[in-house]
């Protein structure tokens, strides 16, 4: 319905806009901007949510009209703004929605509320030749991934999603169609790589550090428990697989570093790979898509892929994985709702 989308996206701390075309051939990015608050927030171990708020409200302007400027577009030539209002921090939230209704009031654009959980699926939907547009400083530093794949997902799809705040297990049926079939009953995937890499004295946001600490380690020294293995449905647990970090890096102040995050790496990945590959079974799907900050993990996405039966999906670059606004615009292109400016309200515990 739209050609071109300006998406929205301030749910924790970073604030970033897109501008994004689609045609017959796909969804592909004009422009994707991000500025982060991370690097500020990790001299606190973690973000303070006024702070990031703050940050949110510096940025979003310049951010919203870099995102334009790149699209070599102008907010005329733009069919529709997408935003994310929710679930996220309030403070941050509020930025991006409050932007998005007075940008869609004053240039009269219909506008269309994305749910931040079922933006990070509509990453898959991505097109890889996106990457010849990206000009952030963010994407150098996460490393480019190879790509793996031209195609996007087809229903229906189990859609995994893993991220800082959220480890959701989901069946799509169709566009905006879904059904929640399991997640976490205490942390998320992200929430227990970034509180265990705390405890072992690692930058924030821990998942990276330890993913590149594990690459050298030895998983089979450090045993680590595996929470819910065999609980029979699709939820996670990994508050204990914390505990047990912080039990082990206190009993054993001269740890090697390397082989507890290799372990605690393989342990949560063993968790989402056992669970993510039975839900396929049960509902007699043949395709899986993850998403979230936690699907840059390349051994998650190499260990999903072992499998001949199913077909796997994962955005076509990290910079799609971890919070960003042009996720948000793709999921704009597949929502028919649109909603009228003065009612749209951010919801900070909107769910799946
Ligand atoms: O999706 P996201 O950017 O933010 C939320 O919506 O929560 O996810 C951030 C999470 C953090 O917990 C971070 O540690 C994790 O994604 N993460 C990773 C990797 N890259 C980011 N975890 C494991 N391995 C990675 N390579
Ligand atoms: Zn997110």
């Amino acid at each position: 319905m739209y050609k071109t989308i300006l998406g929205i996206e301030t749910s924790c701390d970073e604030t970033a806009a897109a501008v994004l075309e689609k045609d017959e051939s796909g969804v592909k990015v004009l422009s994707n901007i991000i500025a982060s608050s991370s690097e500020l927030q990790a001299t606190f171990g973690g973000v303070i949510p006024e702070q990031a708020a703050r940050e949110q409200l510096k940025s979003i302007i310049p951010v919203i009209e870099t995102a334009i400027e790149k699209s070599g577009l102008t907010i005329k030539d733009i069919d529709a703004i997408a935003v994310t209002y929710g679930p996220g921090l309030i403070g941050s939230l509020l930025i991006g929605v409050e932007t998005a209704k007075t940008l869609a009031l004053i240039y009269k654009k219909p506008l269309i509320p994305v749910n931040h959980l079922i933006g990070h699926f509509y990453a898959n939907w991505i097109k890889p030749s996106a990457i010849s547009h990206q000009s952030s400083a963010k994407e150098e530093k996460a490393g480019s991934r190879k790509l793996t794949t031209e195609s996007i997902p087809s229903f229906p799809c189990i859609g995994l999603l893993v991220s800082g705040g959220h480890t959701d297990l989901v069946l799509f049926e169709g566009h905006m169609k879904y059904k929640y079939l399991g997640g976490t009953r205490d942390d998320a995937a992200g929430e227990c790589f970034d509180k265990s890499a705390r405890l072992m004295g690692l930058p924030y946001p821990g998942g990276p550090h330890i993913s590149k600490l594990a690459k050298n380690g030895d998983a089979s020294k450090i045993k680590l428990p595996k929470p819910m293995r065999e609980s029979g449905d699709l939820d996670f647990s990994f508050s204990g697989l914390k505990t047990a970090v912080s039990n082990y890096v206190k009993q054993n102040p001269d740890y090697n570093k390397e082989d507890l995050a290799a372990s605690l790496e393989d342990t949560i990945i063993e968790s989402l790979v056992i669970k993510t590959m039975s839900a396929p079974k049960e509902y007699g799907v043949s395709e899986i898509m993850i998403a979230g900050g936690v699907a840059a993990n390349e051994r998650l996405s190499a260990q999903l892929r072992t499998s001949t039966h199913v077909k796997v999906f994962s955005p076509s670059h990290n910079i799609f994985c971890t919070d960003n606004a042009a996720m948000i615009a793709s999921a704009g292109f597949f929502t028919k709702e649109t909603v009228d400016p003065l009612q749209l309200q951010a919801n900070p515990n909107l769910s799946l």
